[in-house]
């Protein structure tokens, strides 16, 4: 089994050393276009491994999309991240450039891979990912809804003084200020979040969530890598074992809640071939309203998109 992270930065690197240290791959190809940075990083895991006791085999690379070849998985990464005063939507062309290139280089070398997609702005990003990869939308999954749903239980097990453990949500939207953790989906250990709190105190707590990726910027001048790397590692155990979890994830819509043609956050059930189903929910109006919101607003960054400049 081998994986091939693109992006040998804070995401990327950090990815390779969380899904090295579970030795369930053979091999993990961390490309990067920095010369020599991949190399390094990869050295640096490598030689911690021995501690760990994994025997994946982690190889760095300079640009060299050859070396991905037969790659199951796809994990891109590679972009410029958010700094202070910026947002995610401020990233567009130009991360788009560069997630098409990474896109159309590693499908050629790796045609049956499933792609996961972490580069901001998130859900156009793979939205860009698809068209330029050709393949089935199954394949081509964005990670968020994992990350934000782990923030809104963080702060929820904060301010409840419980584990986060325990702690069940369920997110949709786009990855950004529109998203919507569901209050009618939340539950601790089984017990309606209601029984806990307020939904008008809830509503302070996903407020918190919302800004929970700017909090993190602002204190570190630069975006996080820990939860989201071990978000993407919970959605390629998912996919290399053919666990069919459940996690929401930014997928590609052809009529589900009323939305198509956007990639936007929903549950769906992650198994070997990627995107195993995508689960409908019945919404109440406040839900759908919401929804549509996060969908409109990611359509209109999609509009900001520069097809043209890119050779799809
Ligand atoms: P970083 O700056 O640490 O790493 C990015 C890496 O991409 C750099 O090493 C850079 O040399 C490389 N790179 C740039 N252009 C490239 C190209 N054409 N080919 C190959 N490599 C290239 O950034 P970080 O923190 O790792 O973030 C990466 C991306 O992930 C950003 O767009 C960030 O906004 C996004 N992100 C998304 C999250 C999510 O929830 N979806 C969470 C955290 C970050
Ligand atoms: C985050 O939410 C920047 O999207 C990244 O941390």
């Amino acid at each position: 089994m081998k994986i091939t992270i693109i992006g040998a930065g804070n995401v990327g690197a950090s990815c390779a050393s969380l899904l090295s240290q579970k030795d369930i791959v053979r091999e993990i190809v961390l490309l990067d276009v920095k010369e020599k940075f991949a190399e390094g990083k990869s050295l640096d895991i490598s030689q911690m491994l021995s501690i760990v006791g994994s025997n994946t085999h982690v190889v760095g690379v300079t640009n060299d999309y050859s070396k991905s070849k037969n790659s199951e998985i796809i994990i891109i990464t590679c972009g410029i991240p958010r700094k202070p005063g910026m947002s995610r939507d401020d990233l567009v062309n130009t991360n788009a450039k560069i997630i098409h290139n990474a896109t159309k280089k590693s499908i050629f070398f790796s045609p049956k891979a499933k792609l996961i997609i972490v580069s901001n702005p998130l859900d156009v990003m793979a939205y860009v990912s698809f068209l330029t990869s050709k393949v089935d939308s199954s394949r081509v999954i964005g990670m968020a809804g994992i990350l934000d749903s782990v923030r809104y239980r963080y702060f929820l097990s904060k301010k409840l003084n419980c584990s986060s453990h325990d702690i069940q949500s369920l997110l949709l939207g786009g990855h950004g200020e529109t998203m919507v953790p569901l209050y009618r989906y939340t539950s601790i250990s089984g017990i309606p979040i209601r029984e806990f709190l307020s939904k008008e105190k809830n509503q302070e707590i996903i407020e918190k969530t919302k800004k929970g990726g700017e909090q993190i910027v602002n204190l570190l001048g630069t975006s996080a890598w820990m939860a989201p790397s071990a978000s993407v590692v919970q959605m390629v155990e998912s996919i290399l074992k053919n666990s069919k979890r459940i996690f929401s994830c930014s997928v590609f819509l052809k009529g589900e809640y009323g939305l198509k043609n956007v990639y936007l956050g929903v549950p769906v059930i992650l198994g070997k071939s990627g995107v195993e189903k995508i689960i409908e929910l019945q919404l109440n109006k406040e839900e759908r309203d919401l929804l549509k919101n996060s969908a409109n607003h990611i359509k209109n960054m999609m509009k900001e998109l520069k097809l043209n400049d890119i050779n799809f």
